[in-house]
């Protein structure tokens, strides 16, 4: 069995995941506040985890939401100055105070078994007792059906130049061409499907609330109560 990577290259800074600051920066927002806002009550506090240039947490504020975003990337949060950030690893994160809702988008969840049952401890940790934890996954079809190819979205060109299966992971290997810059980005993501996703979910105290978008990639989770004895 290979080992999963995560690997960036390119003009600009480089997070520990390989995601090039100066591209997310570029990067144009493709519906996910309004995903978020929607299922959410209106001035609800959100707690975003990895918000990187505040792509999507910028948008939320400015729909009237206090919001907070974590992320490990002092590079990335210096896009983020306008907001209320905290620079610090996600895993073992506690803030010791809670929000409305944490949000963890960006197909973080298909991080391996371990890291992804930490990336939810986490938002249990944060989300108040009768609020919502909102996640992206990756489409759970992507897994048997992505192939290397190109596809041009939002000025933006998306050249996968391989995929390598290995058991469920899928490892991918994509340059993205702004103009003249290039970045790569090597990764890898775990399928988070049916049992596995109610199993991971229920280890940390969370418990699946509803899908939020017809192809499954968005949905909200609620906390386990905890019973007093
Ligand atoms: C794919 S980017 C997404 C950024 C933002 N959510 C967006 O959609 O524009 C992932 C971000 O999460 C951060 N990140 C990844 N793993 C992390 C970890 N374990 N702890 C804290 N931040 C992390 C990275 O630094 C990066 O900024």
């Amino acid at each position: 069995m290979g080992t999963s990577s995560q690997h960036g290259a390119g003009p600009g800074e480089i997070t520990p995941d390989g995601c090039a600051v100066e591209f997310y920066t570029l990067l144009p927002v493709m519906g996910e506040p309004d995903i978020v806002h929607d299922a959410v009550p209106p001035g609800a506090s959100i707690l975003e985890l990895g918000c990187g240039t505040g792509r999507i947490l910028r948008p939320l504020a400015a729909l009237g939401h206090p919001v907070l975003g974590v992320d490990e990337s002092p590079a990335m949060l210096a896009r983020v100055a306008d907001l209320p950030t905290e620079c610090a690893e996600i895993e073992g994160l506690d803030l010791g105070r809670s929000f409305d809702v944490v949000l963890l988008a960006s197909t973080m969840l298909n991080a391996d078994a371990e890291l992804r049952r930490a990336f939810l401890a986490t938002c249990r940790r944060h989300v108040v007792a009768d609020g919502w934890v909102v996640v992206q996954r990756a489409d759970p079809t992507w897994f048997a059906t992505v192939e290397p190819g190109s596809r041009d979205h939002d000025g933006i060109r998306r050249v996968i130049r391989s995929v390598h299966r290995e058991g469920p992971r899928v490892d991918v290997v994509i340059d993205y061409h702004v103009g003249d810059l290039t970045w790569t980005h090597e990764f890898s993501r775990h399928p988070v499907d049916g049992d596995e996703l109610s199993a991971d979910l229920g280890a940390t105290g969370l418990a699946f609330d509803r899908w939020l978008t017809d192809d499954r990639t968005w949905f909200t989770a609620r906390a386990i109560p905890v019973r007093s004895s």
